[in-house]
């Protein structure tokens, strides 16, 4: 199969299994829900989300395997794999705070090929194929064409539950306070990492991240237009968990702030 192709399935497996958590959001019971860590929740919608999207990206890519953060399947090595975050943005999602997405990428022989990340409270499809552009709903998207640091709008992800870093973290961020217009933490990595590729923000960062949260926004960002790093300024953002994704004109400002903290 091409990957149009499948994108074009892909797109409306999300839309599908994305009327399922929009139905589910008014009511998560109390009961719904369980700690993988003090402030860590997943919740039973996550679960199913997880399954019904193993199940049906399986059979649209027979033999393709998985990585999928609730580990309804276990991770298996293919040619084809899918990276799956049913839920990015489950505190969100619990609370009722109308911002949290499905997050899917493909990778073949370990590099993304195609990413999607959907707001299903908006529904607004993000999506990219490698060397093919961006997109949102249909249309082309681009990163913002801001250089200006001071101009800057900025999202990020607080730390939660892996607190290393949180002394760099709030230097860091306290610098940014004062250099760039504004700070956002909304609480969807992948959605986040699509507000730079559609010139939302101009750039985002976190540490902490796994690659379920990041595979398909950093292809998103990088076919608009955009960077995407760890902080040492590499390609190990999946790996390492500290990612800086930009609209590559204030890419070297940010990157050299974030290292100023981030020894
Ligand atoms: C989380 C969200 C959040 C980010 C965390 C992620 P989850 O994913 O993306 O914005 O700050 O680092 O773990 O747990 O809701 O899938
Ligand atoms: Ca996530
Ligand atoms: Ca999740």
């Amino acid at each position: 199969m091409q990957t149009h192709d499948i994108l074009r399935l892909l797109i409306e497996v999300a839309m599908r299994v994305g009327k399922h958590i929009k139905a589910q959001q008014a009511g998560v019971m109390l009961q719904d829900i369980s700690y993988k860590g003090k402030h860590d929740l997943v919740t039973e919608t996550d679960k199913q989300v997880e399954a019904a999207l193993v199940e049906a990206l399986g059979t649209l890519l027979p033999g393709s395997g998985f990585l999928t953060e609730e580990q309804t399947v276990g991770y298996q090595e293919r040619e084809y794999v899918w990276v799956i975050d049913p839920i990015d943005g489950t505190s969100n999602f619990i609370h009722g705070v109308p911002f949290f997405s499905i997050s899917i990428a493909l990778k073949h022989q370990g590099e993304s090929i195609l990413g999607l990340v959907y707001d299903v409270m908006r529904d607004e499809c993000f999506y990219a194929s490698k060397g093919a552009g961006a997109f949102l709903n249909g249309q082309v998207i681009h990163c913002s064409y801001n250089r200006i640091l001071d101009k800057a709008m900025i999202g990020t992800g607080m730390p939660y539950s892996d607190y290393s870093k949180l002394d760099a973290y709030m230097s860091c961020l306290k610098d940014l306070l004062q250099q760039t217009r504004a700070v956002r933490r909304l609480g969807s990595a992948a959605l986040d990492l699509c507000y730079v590729a559609a010139g939302r923000f101009d750039a985002f960062y976190e540490y902490g991240l796994k690659e379920y949260d990041v595979a398909a926004g950093a292809l998103i960002v990088e076919e608009a237009g955009g960077r995407v790093v760890d902080f040492r300024g590499g390609n190990q953002f999946n790996a390492s968990s500290t990612l800086l994704a930009t609209n590559s004109l204030v890419h070297d400002d940010m990157l050299r702030i974030i290292q100023t903290h981030f020894k």
